[in-house]
């Protein structure tokens, strides 16, 4: 099953995909991610993409529908996870008819409700591990006493250039103006589904289960 997380910055996106793909065998398809790859592969689009991320913009979606064309033509394991995708109108047009040309569709578009002032304390206190991408969080999931990831047992921990309060506000902003409509979209197509993205981690997960196993 094809599933679109959708919700603002620090709304768990990231956090939910992983243990999806742990769960239930299904890819990733994180566009931050993705971008951030180039960000730091030196290349021209890399080099563009840089400036825009770190301002909290969104990139155009040409780059990013391109991104996700490429990752569609391989294996699909148990299902997709498009974590940050579409982030516009044109991104989600694009995708169902990627999809469609694939002969799949979507399975379900959950949106992850969280209130801003919880989004502001969750991003200040995210870190991720530089070798397999966990995310921690010095409130809610620290990064334990021994200092090793409890995924892959690395030792070395980075946190985001756009994980600031300003960058973070145009990220709010860009997410209402441009992301928000896409609720009211499919919404009236009958795809959408909400959950409550403030209750802890693993409640938000059996929440996402519940409808992944209807
Ligand atoms: P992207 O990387 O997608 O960032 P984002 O949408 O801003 O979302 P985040 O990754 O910050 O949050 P998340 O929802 O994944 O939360 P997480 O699980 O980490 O995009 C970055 C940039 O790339 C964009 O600004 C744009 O420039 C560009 N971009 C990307 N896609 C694009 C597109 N399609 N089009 C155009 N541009 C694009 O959790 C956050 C923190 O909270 C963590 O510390 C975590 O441990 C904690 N946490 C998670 N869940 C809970 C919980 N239930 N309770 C308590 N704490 C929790
Ligand atoms: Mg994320």
């Amino acid at each position: 099953m094809n599933i679109i997380l959708l919700g603002p910055p620090g709304a768990g996106k990231g956090t939910q995909a992983r243990r999806l793909v742990e769960g239930r065998d299904m890819i990733q398809l994180s566009t931050g991610d993705m971008l951030r790859e180039a960000k730091s592969s030196g290349t021209e689009m890399g080099e563009r993409v840089a400036k825009i991320m770190d301002r909290g913009e969104l990139v155009t979606d040409e780059i990013v529908i391109g991104l996700i064309e490429e990752k569609l033509n391989d294996d699909r394991k148990g299902g997709l996870i498009f974590d940050g995708f579409p982030r516009t109108l044109a991104q989600a047009d694009a995708l169902a008819e990627l999809l469609a040309r694939h002969g799949e569709d979507l399975g379900a578009v959950i949106e992850m409700q969280v209130d801003d002032d919880a989004l502001v304390k969750r991003i200040v206190a995210r870190s991720v591990c530089a070798n397999c991408g966990e995310v921690y969080n010095d409130i809610t999931k620290p990064v334990p006493e021994s200092g090793e990831c409890t995924q892959c047992g690395a030792t070395e921990f980075t946190r985001r250039g756009d994980d600031n309060e300003e960058s973070l506000k145009q990220r709010l902003l860009e997410y209402y103006k441009k992301t928000s409509p896409l609720i009211g979209y499919y919404y009236a197509k009958n795809e959408l589904d909400r959950i409550d993205g403030l209750a802890d981690i693993d409640e938000v997960g059996e929440q996402i289960d519940r409808i992944l196993d209807r």
